[in-house]
């Protein structure tokens, strides 16, 4: 069977025991402080097993993205090593929202993995909680029973907690599971070594493919266990692991998931797959890694320096690494990958084809920049190998390992590696606790500590802001947040005008009022699909009825701003062309911001362009059409532009303005008049063929042309009212270049004859000839007397000048050599007397100069110079 084929029967299977089958949500989690991935199929119906929100579906199954890299569920470093963990993967999973439980998950997973899929029975396990006394928890005896129709006694295995009790996270819902175990091994092994002895062994051919997870508690932040308010099945499969169960192959890298991959890297690097251990997990780490980078760039999240960013460029970086050490890659060539890619899951995930140059673009920059930082790190690390020889040490600091590690991509194993190759070794230690140290910073500079819920009344929370910007509420529940040295209150309401911050738009603020208090709301966030209102204090009576109310005028302004947002997604698409994709977008009551695909500056013109596109519509004054919910194929057949990477439900919110419709949750004007006029401020790059704009509307245009038009005003005022201020500022700089070139000309004859004066008036001092001069004049021209007259007088001369030019004090000091040999440094003196004219300089020993503040003080500190030479 194929991967196509296995991903479609199981979803049909579900299909045919009533399940709902739903896409898979994004990969990058947007709306949960918790997560920054995916890590499994059941994170989108968190706050349904929650209770948070109603089940639509009681019964829902699905094919997930899910990434494992990072948080509670992390991979990373076992991928490529072994052949059955991968960075990305694919889930598939059931769901029951408090209909059946245990027995029809269990029987279902035997029916569809024996009589669907026809694996031998005979090489199954089944493993099942055995308990954990100090949580108080007893074993599944349950499952144990309803296994035992299938399987002997001696093939139900009891699992500890760390295996048989899943966890979402450090907080959130869990459960005692079941998992389901295969052993692939050849029928002379399986003689040899009994599987029983092997499941949960880390062998590469006996191995976990489905966990079926019967969800009852949400572990609380205390550490605490409450029961949920139904018993929900969460299960999952990975689907690489099946394809290789079904395909008979003993790696997931074999099967047709990756083996096109494979083959392509093999091709482009020169190598053939299964002759070198250590190129083969160069391979399969890149096959596995170019999924997810590329994944994750359509969902949205682009290599960056910080948080889910970093993690993928750090992905991206341990791919080229390898391939750079294994198949000698010393230039990029990741991004070469893609076709292949997109030829085998393009048709899944048609996002894929859609985004591919981006992802090519991104990938190569990506690949280039670091290869440049690898080399570094590599000349670094021997030198430190050397210096290590040098010492006569055979162990090489953990810090610079860490080094290595942290800023130039270099995991552990590879500085092992080669330091095995030179005969030394890392100090673990020192390597560990680096790693530790780094850590604790991370949790400390986010440290947030959020309390579990203080529930009033149950009950789940409904926006009403699309109609209403205030309305009577009830708090249902509350917590408190503390950061750093601050408390927030985060609060649900049963009802909310508050708008969360979402696809893009800031979250809403105002005010709670009862009739004992008046709250403020600074913000509005949403958590999975809750919205959660955050308050400096909270009110001394939760319990009372209170009147919600959004701060209108800046309501106003961001809904303007919104809907100018989708206005210039679709002029610069005209503009531009198809291939401008959203990349991102902020919206708030100050502007916006709209990051979006595209290959090249935009030029002035287009630029213009683009506003007067956006105008014109602005002057037409189109009404909003708001298509509140309705069907997603209906929203894609009036050709509304949705984005990758946002979860959509099968009902969905269509925004319309004329031609200009999307996908979208926000709030907008109710016609674009409202917004006034856009202006572009700046058009700029913020990565890899990735533009950014940032625009304003409305009353801030207004200010802006305010503020333009009062510096004309004055402009015109300065220059007496000119009618024509670019003719005249031109003539004016016409001018000032013909009288700078005049004031040079008279300068050169005054500078010959100031010296020529000078020179006349030249004094004999301790049998030094001392020249000095004060007054206004150009630092150039002293300068140049100073050379010249240094020229003239050779011997025992000592020049010494406080000039001015406009109203900048300046010491020149000029020495002739016999007198620097004697002694005497220009340097130093114009230093000291630098000091009294409250500025600094200095040069070399024959000639110095220093500027300085205070004018009153030159004399003072030519007489101080003069004193110091003993003049
Ligand atoms: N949530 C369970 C897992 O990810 C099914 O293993």
């Amino acid at each position: 069977m194929t991967s196509k084929e296995t991903r479609e029967s199981f979803k049909k299977f579900f299909e045919s025991k009533e399940h709902r089958i739903v896409p898979s949500a994004p990969m990058v989690v947007k709306d949960d402080p918790t997560l920054m991935f995916t890590n499994a199929g059941m994170n989108q119906f968190k706050d349904i097993i929650l209770g948070n929100q109603p089940a639509k579906y009681k019964r829902v199954a699905d094919s997930q993205k899910c990434l494992r890299v990072s948080g509670k569920h992390n991979d990373l470093e076992e991928v490529g090593h072994d052949t059955y963990h991968h960075t990305m993967f694919e889930m598939l999973g059931n769901w029951s929202f408090g209909d059946y439980f245990k027995k029809e998950a269990i029987e279902w997973a035997w029916e569809y993995l024996v009589d669907v899929l026809k694996l031998d029975s005979a090489r199954l396990y089944a493993t099942v909680f055995e308990g954990s006394p100090e949580e108080g928890l007893e074993r599944d005896n349950e499952a144990a029973q309803i296994w035992a129709q299938f399987l002997p006694a001696d093939r139900i295995i009891n699992g500890n907690k760390k295996d048989n009790f899943w966890e979402m996270g450090d907080t959130g819902p869990c459960g005692p599971c079941s998992e389901i175990h295969i052993d692939l091994r050849s029928q002379e092994e399986r003689d040899k070594v009994d599987g029983l002895t092997l499941v949960n062994q880390s062998h590469p051919q006996v191995i976990e493919i489905w966990n079926l997870v019967f969800m009852q508690y949400n572990r609380k932040a205390d550490g605490s266990l409450e029961g949920l308010p139904a018993k929900v099945i969460d299960t999952g499969m990975g689907f690489e692991r099946l394809c290789m169960a079904l395909q008979g192959k003993i790696s997931n890298y074999d099967t047709d998931v990756f083996q096109p991959i494979i083959k392509e890297i093999g091709k482009i690097t020169g190598n053939t797959y299964g002759e070198d251990e250590q190129k083969d997990i160069a391979m399969r780490v890149i096959a596995d890694h170019i999924r997810t980078i590329s994944f994750s760039i359509t969902d949205g999240q682009l290599p960056s320096n910080a948080k889910a960013g970093y993690v993928i460029r750090r992905i991206l970086r341990r791919a080229v690494r390898y391939g750079y050490t294994f198949l000698g890659q010393k230039q990029a060539f990741m991004y070469k990958l893609l076709p292949v890619l997109i030829e085998s899951m393009g048709d899944a995930y048609p996002e894929l084809i859609a985004q591919k140059d981006l992802i090519g673009k991104v990938i190569k920059e990506e690949e280039d920049t670091f290869l440049h930082t690898l080399e570094t790190g590599i000349r670094l690390l021997d030198k430190t190998m050397s210096e290590a020889k040098a010492a006569g040490k055979e162990i090489v600091s953990g810090k610079d390992a860490f080094t290595l590690y942290d800023t130039f991509g270099f995991p552990l194993d590879l500085t092992e590696l080669i330091l095995r190759e030179n005969n030394l070794e890392v100090d673990l230690a020192e390597f560990n606790a680096e790693m530790q140290q780094q850590k604790d910073r991370a949790r400390n500079a986010a440290a947030v500590e959020t309390g579990d819920w203080v529930v009033l009344k149950e009950g789940s929370s409904v926006f009403v802001g699309y109609d209403f910007p205030e309305y009577d509420v009830q708090i249902l529940r509350y917590r408190e947040v503390k950061q750093k040295n601050k408390t927030l209150y985060q609060l649900v309401l049963d009802y909310t005008p508050f708008y969360a911050e979402g696809g893009g738009q800031v979250g809403d603020v105002g005010t709670l009022t009862s009739e004992y208090e008046t709250i403020h709301i600074v913000d509005t966030k949403k958590e999975n699909n809750l919205a959660v209102h955050i308050a400096n204090k909270l009110p001394e009576h939760p319990e009372a009825p209170m009147r919600a109310q959004v701060d209108l005028e800046k309501r106003i302004a961001s809904a303007a701003n919104h809907t100018a947002t989708h206005l210039l997604d679709e002029a610069l698409r005209e503009v531009l062309g198809t291939h401008v994709e959203q990349k991102g977008s902020l919206v708030s009551s100050e502007g916006l911001r709209f990051d979006f695909s595209h290959f090249q500056k935009m030029t002035d013109e287009e630029i213009r362009k683009v506003e007067h596109l956006i105008n014109a519509k602005i002057r037409a004054n189109i009404p909003l059409t708001e298509h509140r919910s309705i069907p997603i194929s209906q929203a894609k057949e009036l050709g509304a532009i949705a984005l990758f990477g946002e979860k959509y439900g099968d009902e969905v919110r269509v925004i319309q303005f004329g031609t200009s419709i999307e996908f979208c949750g926000g709030i907008h004007a109710n016609s674009t008049g409202n917004i006034g006029m856009i202006k572009i401020l700046s058009e700029s790059s913020i990565a890899a063929g990735v533009r950014r704009i940032e625009a304003i509307t409305g009353a801030k245009v207004e200010s802006m042309m305010d503020a333009i038009q009062d510096t004309m005003v004055e402009l015109r005022a300065l220059f007496n009212n000119a009618p024509d201020l670019t003719t005249t500022i031109r003539k004016y700089l016409e001018e000032n270049a013909g009288l700078k070139k005049q004031v040079e000309d008279f300068m050169k004859e005054k500078q010959t004859l100031l010296k020529d004066k000078l020179k006349k008036n030249m004094e004999e001092v301790n049998g030094v000839k001392v020249i000095r001069y004060m007054g206004p004049i150009p630092v150039e021209t002293i300068k140049n007397i100073a050379f010249q007259l240094r020229g003239e007088i050779t011997e025992n001369f000592f020049f010494v000048a406080g000039s001015i030019e406009v109203d900048k004090p300046l010491l020149t000091v000029m020495i002739s050599d016999d007198l620097v040999a004697k002694g005497l440094n220009a340097g130093q003196l114009v230093r000291e007397g630098a000091k009294l004219i409250q500025g600094g300089g200095g040069g070399q020993p024959h000639f110095a100069t220093a500027g300085g503040k205070n004018l009153d003080e030159l004399p003072g500190a030519m007489r101080k110079i003069l004193e110091l030479a003993n003049l």
